[in-house]
């Protein structure tokens, strides 16, 4: 299961809307034929496992597989009948299918025409593998998750504003792996002004990659008569869509426009788009995730409306010990541990120096806002 996992990666970011899924065979201890799930609309990686293979598999053969195959006849047809019909014998199988729908009935299928299966083999870090795609597939929207890069003190940035770097290199390269998962990444207007980012994932060894890049800017303030941000002006404009509001604008909507980039207008009573109505949107794109890198002003709002999904703290060994230096999430004000967001399904990892915490955010039921720093409404 582990080898089958190592396949499922290769798919890292390539497979949205659809899961990572790796798949192979192994007869008599040794493995045969190996697949993995290439693309949505791509054949599937157990029915890539028994192609590979090229002959039917031998009796007492095994086909491990990352998530439960499916059941019923999609785009590529039901996995469940190639694999009844290739004669193996004994599925082995990580996750459970997520979808309430399907969930655990391909193990019934599959018992029913007489085949031996064994369930759940490592299957938290298979459930983990495809988090976005878990959410999307149960919620029919995206995940929207944050990154932040904290000092040991809960800081972003100095009270100057100096804020490079907080953590090490290997930290910084992991950010890129999770750009490169993400079909979309976003960031907000004082970001994109203040430290005009490329928003690109750069992996060591492998090529440059541009997911589509969100821009919240509700006024348009980021769009000038002067130099222009990157993002607005570089080979991969296309792929930036400036998210904002009817009161923007249209000369500045006419200039991103003229430029190649992509500008969504969404209904909003105040200047600041409403999440909400972005997650929907999202969804009818068919965006199942989006990886949120700031700044303060635009994070802090996706959660004070509930709307952060999962939450990604990098957390460096570095202390500011200054009252006046800056913190990423702020408009709470929480008088009681009882009224404390919390991380479920947490994972810690140690990346170079540093440390990684992340997770799934869980709300409490009450939430109170401090007016005095969310007055825009
Ligand atoms: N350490 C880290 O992990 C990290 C990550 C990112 C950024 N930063 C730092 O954060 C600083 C920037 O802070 P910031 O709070 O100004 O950044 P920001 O959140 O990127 O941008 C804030 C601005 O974006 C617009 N905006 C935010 N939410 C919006 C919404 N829902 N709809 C429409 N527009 C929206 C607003 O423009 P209007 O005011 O015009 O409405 C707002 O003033 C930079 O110094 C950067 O280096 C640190």
């Amino acid at each position: 299961m582990r080898r089958a996992l190592e396949l499922a990666r290769t798919g890292w970011g390539r497979t949205h809307p659809n899961p990572m899924v790796g798949a192979l065979i192994v007869e008599e201890g040794r493995i045969v034929a190996e697949g993995a799930h290439a693309e949505d609309g791509g054949p599937h990686a157990e029915r890539l496992a028994l192609l590979a293979r090229g002959k039917p598999p031998r009796p007492g053969a095994t086909l491990y597989v990352t998530l439960e195959p499916c059941s019923t006849a999609g785009r590529t047809g039901a996995c469940t009948d190639a694999i009844i019909a290739s004669g193996i014998r004994h599925v082995v199988v990580g996750a459970t299918d997520p979808n309430p729908a399907h969930a655990g009935r391909a193990f019934e299928v599959l018992r029913q025409a007489g085949i031996e299966v064994t369930t759940g083999v490592l299957a938290d870090e298979c459930r983990d593998l495809n988090l976005i795609f878990n959410h999307w597939i149960t919620t029919g929207g995206p995940l929207l998750a944050t990154k932040s890069a904290v000092t040991l003190d809960g800081m972003i940035a100095c009270r100057t504003g100096d804020s490079k770097w907080i953590t090490g290199e290997p930290a910084r390269e992991d950010v890129m792996r999770w750009r490169r998962l993400f079909p979309a990444i976003a960031v907000g207007a004082g970001t994109v002004m203040k430290d005009n980012p490329k928003l690109t994932a750069r992996v060591p060894g492998a090529e440059p990659w541009c997911p589509i890049r969100f821009v919240f800017d509700g006024l348009l303030r980021s769009v000038t008569d002067r130099t222009m941000p990157q993002v607005y002006t570089d080979e991969h404009r296309a792929r930036t869509v400036v998210v904002t509001t009817p009161h923007g604008g249209m000369g500045y909507v006419r200039k991103l426009r003229e430029l190649g980039v992509q500008v969504w207008i969404l209904p909003s009573p105040t200047q600041r788009v409403s999440l909400g109505e972005f997650r929907r949107k999202c969804a009818e794109e068919r965006i199942s995730g989006v990886y949120f890198e700031g700044g303060p002003t635009l994070v802090s709002q996706l959660l004070r409306d509930r709307q952060i999904d999962y939450l990604f703290a990098y957390r460096a060994p570095v202390l500011l010990a200054d009252a006046r230096a800056k913190t990423m999430l702020t408009g709470l004000r929480t008088e009681r541990m009882a009224d404390a967001v919390r991380l479920a399904d947490v994972r810690h990892s140690v990346i170079g120096d540093d440390t990684l915490t992340r997770g799934r955010v869980v709300y409490p039921e009450r939430m109170f806002v401090d007016e005095t720093v969310f007055g825009l409404g």
